[in-house]
């Protein structure tokens, strides 16, 4: 059965398995957090390059992040060291930023979360790096579209969490790609990563009941080939194990109280997808 639980914006909070439910006051937190991060995110469009280094990319979000009076929740969090992750071509999700040079042609999400008092904006975008091959770019197209679709049946009245699963699959498949099982969206807020899990994949009118004052994430990762991960020996990058493209966009989004959808990620600049 599943669990909510009311919560004052002061409280502490803790991994209980239970779905948090937040007030006003969890909304503008969340919406500086989201627009920080989101910011990050505009800001990227163009410095991401041939020869830019992930690296590089991991100093300047860190920078931009302490500008912005947050820290990166990812630095220090199960040991992981970096400002952001940086995911190129097979790789699924939590590329480990280093001197890896972006090259013509590449395709790579940049995944930022920036703890701005308190609350976490965790949201991720597909850039493209120069003279990108279109099967690549209807690949982050159909991703973005994605994303999209699933927070569109989040906002439906009645709607379950499976409906957002329901979509996204039923789109992928549609376009014959694969939908990425073995990680999720997630609760956030106070916490980086709370319940409930939001799978990609499922069946309309499954799973709990999404009431207003649910904080989660929705991050689709989409393979051109097969669905299946592989985790390399780093303990952290995943990558596709028939080695097929992969891409990702999230969005952290809050159901409001007429069970519509806010949108805490949104760019402020419109550079929702690429080209930017
Ligand atoms: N930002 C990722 C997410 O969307 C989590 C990254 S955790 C890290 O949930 F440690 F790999 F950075
Ligand atoms: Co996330
Ligand atoms: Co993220």
């Amino acid at each position: 059965m599943t669990e909510y639980q009311v919560i004052d914006s002061e409280q502490t909070v803790y991994r209980d398995g239970t779905i948090k439910l937040h007030g006003p006051d969890g909304f503008e937190g969340m919406r500086k957090a989201g627009r920080l991060a989101a910011q990050i995110l505009d800001e990227l469009t163009g410095f991401i390059q041939p020869g830019v280094t992930t690296g590089e990319i991991d100093d300047k979000v860190r920078e931009m992040t302490l500008d912005g009076g947050a820290v990166p929740a990812t630095m220090g969090y199960r040991g992981y060291q970096h400002s952001c992750c940086t995911s190129i071509n097979h790789v699924i999700c939590h590329g480990i930023p280093g001197d890896k040079a972006l090259k013509d042609g590449d395709i790579v999400n940049v995944d930022v979360t920036p703890l701005l008092d308190g609350w976490h904006g965790d949201t991720s975008r597909m850039y493209l790096v120069g003279d990108v091959a279109l099967k690549a770019r209807r690949l982050v197209d159909v991703t973005y579209e994605c994303l999209m679709l699933g927070i569109e049946a989040a906002g439906r009245p009645g709607a379950r969490l499976g409906d957002i699963g329901a979509v996204i699959e039923a789109h992928a498949r549609k376009n014959r790609y694969g939908v990425v099982q073995e990680f999720c969206g997630h609760g956030l807020g106070r916490l980086f990563h709370d319940a409930p899990e939001v799978i990609h994949t499922g069946r309309m009118g499954t799973g709990p009941l999404l009431k207003p004052g649910m904080f989660f994430t929705i991050e689709p990762m989409i393979n051109l080939g097969r669905p299946h991960a592989k985790l390399l020996n780093d303990g952290w990058t995943a990558v596709t194990r028939d080695k097929s493209l992969s891409a990702q966009f999230e969005h952290s989004i809050g159901i409001k109280e007429d069970g519509g959808i806010e949108i805490f990620t949104e760019s402020p600049k419109g550079l929702h997808h690429p080209p930017y």
